[in-house]
């Protein structure tokens, strides 16, 4: 068994042997850009995790995290766009750099090279990990643009319900087919990648929220995103939701207006209305809730509890990152 700790410098190590071609510089340096600037690599370790939850790690499970990194990457370089975002891991976005054109392309040949990896599966279980991994693409896609619906919307119409179903689409389902991928290389029962899955859906949401909370409250330097990028693109976030069910009429109103009117010190002024109305103990405390659900998940696989030591302390330090 390896720690997480283990396993991400096992899979950097490998990862970033990776090359593009050379030519043309100007799609694969676009594309080299987002890899280059880092990144946690948590959906590749949590293959390898799903996979040795079971098993010794084969050969497979690299190639599938190879896979599902590049596949992430690729959604940030359109997501950044998507979401007209200046920085990304302390570094200026791909489309800011070479422009929207090629941060596209980049992206597109990057989806290409995700089933590239997927083909060099070995074992009889590949049809069965494409259709996973198919289902999880799709279901970002969908995700995607119901993010971007909500933020068309007014906050009033948009549930708290169908934000957390949305979420589950863009975050939760990549780690969720991260780890069950993992565990049918492993050799895991159909029950057991199934209770595997809810458990990295739950942890998905509970991660979700941590990324909402770190865009308003994070320190930028550490999180190396813009610091209320969500609430100047009126993201209806966790925060923004809850926010509007805690406050009171007054607060209410003053939130309204600035969401309609987008004063200069936008973020300065909703920052303090979420403080006013303890948006962020609030949100420490919805995010163990959906880490309890993941943690009963995980108690539910009927594997030796030792084995699952590395997720949970993966868990922990996805719940408590300051990047
Ligand atoms: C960012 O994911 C996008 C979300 C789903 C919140 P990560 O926080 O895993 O991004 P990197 O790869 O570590 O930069
Ligand atoms: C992005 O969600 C999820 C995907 C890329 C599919 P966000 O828009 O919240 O991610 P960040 O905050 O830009 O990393
Ligand atoms: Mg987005
Ligand atoms: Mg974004
Ligand atoms: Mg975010």
């Amino acid at each position: 068994m390896h720690s997480f700790q283990e396993l991400i410098a096992q899979f950097i190590q490998q990862f970033d042997q990776q090359r593009f071609p050379d030519q043309p510089s100007t799609l694969y340096n676009a594309a080299s850009h987002i890899l280059k600037i880092g990144g946690k690599r948590i959906r590749p370790v949590l293959a390898l995790m799903g996979n040795e939850l079971f098993d010794t790690i084969h050969a497979d499970a690299w190639q599938v995290g190879n896979a599902v990194e590049l596949f992430h990457n690729f959604t940030l370089i359109h997501d950044d766009i998507m979401d007209k975002a200046p920085l990304r891991r302390n570094n200026p976005t791909v489309h800011t750099l070479y422009g929207e054109p090629a941060a596209i392309l980049a992206g597109d040949a990057m989806l290409i090279y995700v089933y590239e990896y997927l083909n060099r599966v070995q074992s009889r279980y590949k049809q069965k990990i494409v259709s996973v991994f198919n289902r999880a693409a799709i279901q970002v896609c969908e995700g995607q643009q119901l993010d971007m619906d909500m933020e068309a919307m007014d906050p009033a119409q948009v549930k708290y319900d169908d934000y957390v179903s949305m979420i589950a689409l863009k975050t939760s389902v990549l780690l969720a087919a991260s780890l069950q991928m993992g565990a049918i290389i492993g050799g895991g029962s159909e029950g057991n990648q199934g209770y595997l899955y809810e458990f990295g859906k739950n942890i998905g949401i509970a991660f979700q929220i941590q990324d909402d909370y770190l865009d308003a409250f994070g320190d930028p330097e550490k999180f190396g995103k813009q610091q209320g990028g969500d609430i100047l693109a009126n993201k209806k976030t966790f925060l923004l939701l809850k926010a509007l069910e805690l406050c009171n009429p007054a607060q209410r109103i003053r939130l309204q207006q600035l969401l309609d009117t987008a004063p200069d010190d936008k973020v300065a002024q909703v920052l303090e209305l979420f403080h006013d109305c303890s948006i962020d103990s609030w949100a420490e405390k919805e995010k163990e809730r959906f880490q309890q659900k993941a943690f009963d998940n995980l108690e539910s696989i009927a594997v030796l509890s030792s084995r699952k030591k590395p997720l949970m302390e993966l868990a922990d330090f996805l719940l408590s990152r300051q990047h």
